[in-house]
C-alpha cells in the first residue's frame, strides 16, 4: 500500500499538446509506457478514438484532454482539471502546430497572424497557464518546444511558417535564461522531414491557389516537393523517432538546448553553419529546380 502510495506521489505528469496524429500522438503513447502520467490533449475530441483504443489495451496511465492552443479558455480549463487531479505538470511539450504554404506576397496578414496564433502564440499561452504550476513545487520540469530545422534557416514558400519556428527558437533561448534557476529546463526540437499528417494538415494561402498568381507554379512545386519528401520513406523519418528523442531529452540529467531529429535536418543545419549565405541559398536552390 505504501509502494503504491509513493508510486502515486512520485509519477510524474506530462502534458503535450497537439496529440490527434503525428510527433504529439507517438510522444503521449511514449511517454505512458515510459510511465508518466500523460494528457493527451488535442482540439478536437472525435479525434482521440484510435490512442484511447491503444492506452485501454496496454493499460496505459494516459488521458484525453480538451485543449485548443488558440483558445485560453480551453487551456485554463484543461490545466486547472489536471492540477486538480494531480497537482503537478512536470512536462510540457509545446507540439500543436500545422505548415501555411504560399509567397509572402501572395498570403495575407490574416493567413499569417493565423499560424502564428497556433504555431507561436498558442506556445505561450499553453507555457504562461503551466509555468506557476511548474514552479510551484519547486521540484523543476521540462518545456519541450517542437520547432523545425525551418527555425534555423528560411527556404522559399514557406516564409510565414518559417517565421513563426525563428520565434519559438528566440522564445526558447530567452525562456532558458528565465527558468534555470527554478530548475525548469527548456529544450528545443528541432525535426526535419516527418512522415505525419503535416501535408494533409498545412494550408496553402488562398491567393497562392490563384493560377493567375506570379508564383502560382513555383509554389505548387515546392508544396509537391515537400510532400513526396515527408512522404517518402527513404527522404523522411518517423515520428517515434521523435517521440525517442523527447524522451531522451527530458529524463536526462543535463539535456541540451536543441536535438535535431533526422539525418536530412542535422546535414542541413551543418551545412547552413559550414556554408556562406550565398553557398547555402544556390544549395536550397538546386533543390527546387
Ligand atoms: N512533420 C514534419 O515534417 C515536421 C517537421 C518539423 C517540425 N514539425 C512540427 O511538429 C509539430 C507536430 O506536427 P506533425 O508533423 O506531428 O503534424 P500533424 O500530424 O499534422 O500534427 C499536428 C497536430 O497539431 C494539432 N493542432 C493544430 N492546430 C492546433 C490548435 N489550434 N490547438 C491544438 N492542436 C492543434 C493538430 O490537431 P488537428 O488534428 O485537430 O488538426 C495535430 O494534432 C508541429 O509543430 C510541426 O510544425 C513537423
Amino acid at each position: 500500500m505504501l509502494l503504491i502510495l509513493v508510486y502515486m506521489q512520485e509519477q510524474k505528469v506530462a502534458l503535450v499538446t497537439g496529440s490527434s496524429s503525428g510527433i504529439g500522438f507517438e510522444t503521449d503513447l511514449l511517454l505512458a509506457r515510459t510511465g508518466f502520467y500523460t494528457y493527451a490533449s488535442m482540439r478536437n475530441l472525435e479525434k482521440s478514438k484510435n490512442i484511447v483504443e491503444i492506452a485501454n489495451r496496454e493499460n496505459l496511465p494516459l488521458q484525453i484532454v480538451q485543449l485548443d492552443v488558440n483558445d485560453d479558455e480551453s487551456i485554463k480549463k484543461a490545466v486547472d482539471k489536471i492540477v486538480r487531479e494531480k497537482e503537478r505538470i512536470d512536462v510540457l511539450v509545446n507540439n500543436a502546430g500545422y505548415g501555411l504554404f504560399g509567397s509572402v506576397e501572395d498570403l495575407t496578414i490574416d493567413e499569417i497572424k493565423a499560424q502564428f496564433e497556433t504555431n507561436f502564440f498558442g506556445i505561450v499561452r499553453v507555457t504562461q497557464r503551466i509555468l506557476p504550476i511548474m514552479r510551484m513545487r519547486n521540484n523543476g520540469g521540462a518545456i519541450v518546444n517542437i520547432s523545425s530545422v525551418g527555425g534555423q534557416m528560411g527556404v522559399p514558400f514557406l516564409s510565414a511558417y518559417n517565421s513563426t519556428k525563428f520565434a519559438v527558437e528566440g522564445l526558447s533561448e530567452s525562456m532558458a535564461y528565465e527558468l534555470e534557476p527554478f530548475g525548469i529546463k527548456v529544450i528545443i526540437i528541432e525535426p526535419g522531414f516527418i512522415r505525419t499528417n503535416i501535408i494533409n494538415s498545412s494550408i496553402l494561402g488562398k491567393k497562392a491557389l490563384d493560377p493567375n498568381s506570379p508564383y502560382f507554379s513555383f509554389t505548387q512545386k515546392l508544396a509537391d516537393h515537400f510532400n513526396s519528401m515527408v512522404n517518402n520513406t527513404s527522404t523522411s523519418t518517423p515520428p517515434e523517432e521523435v517521440a525517442k528523442i523527447i524522451l531522451s531529452s527530458i529524463t536526462s540529467e543535463k539535456p541540451k538546448l536543441r536535438y535535431t531529429v533526422g539525418n536530412d535536418a542535422s546535414a542541413a543545419i551543418q551545412a547552413k553553419r559550414d556554408m556562406t549565405d550565398a553557398e547555402f541559398m544556390e544549395m536550397i536552390k538546386k533543390q527546387f529546380q
